[in-house]
């Protein structure tokens, strides 16, 4: 069996997760960017990370996640607001229904810094996303303890 984990990310925070999951896994394996393409028929197992935007997982992952049929997923996110938030929780679940033919593992999140400029662009919009208040707490993520988390969750779930 082949595992591939696939990221979506703009400023790397979800990149940083899906390095340390190829990490971690000891069989046969492959790290692709979404933007690639990869086609979910060649692999065993899949992990797909993606950021949270607008309440949802980003674009390129909601089209990405329904091409799965029968295989183990793991799904892994970044996000600005706090983990265990309504937001989180239904983006989460947005992704758990697109991937409603593959088979769900696991899930695992984590909160990833927004630049300054994108605080401040989110910031003079009007309503303000509801992420915006949450947004200085997600500066420094994800961490070495976040990474650390994530490893030891995975681990644990496929042994
Ligand atoms: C346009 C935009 C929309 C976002 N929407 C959300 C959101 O709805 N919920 C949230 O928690 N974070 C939101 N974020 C924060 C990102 O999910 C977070 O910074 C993430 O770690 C970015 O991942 P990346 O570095 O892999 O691109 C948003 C960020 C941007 C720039």
């Amino acid at each position: 069996m082949k595992a591939l984990v696939v990221y979506s990310t703009k400023t790397k925070n979800t990149l940083k997760l899906a390095e340390a999951l190829y990490d971690t896994i000891r069989y046969r394996k492959e790290l692709k960017s979404i933007t690639d393409k990869p086609d979910p028929e060649d692999y065993g197992f899949i992990a797909v990370g993606f950021p949270i935007k607008d309440g949802k997982p980003d674009p390129a992952t909601m089209e990405f996640l329904p091409k799965i049929r029968d295989k183990e997923v793991f799904l892994f996110a970044t996000h600005a607001s706090a983990r265990d938030s309504d937001l989180v929780k239904n983006a989460m679940k947005i992704a758990r229904e697109l991937a409603g033919k593959a088979r769900i593992i696991g899930t695992f999140s984590c909160q990833g810094e927004v630049s300054a400029e994108m605080i401040e662009k989110a910031a003079a919009q009007s309503p303000q996303p509801p992420w915006l208040a949450d947004a200085p707490s997600a500066k420094g993520h994800p961490d070495e303890k976040d990474i650390a988390e994530l490893v030891h969750f995975f681990n644990e779930m496929t042994i």
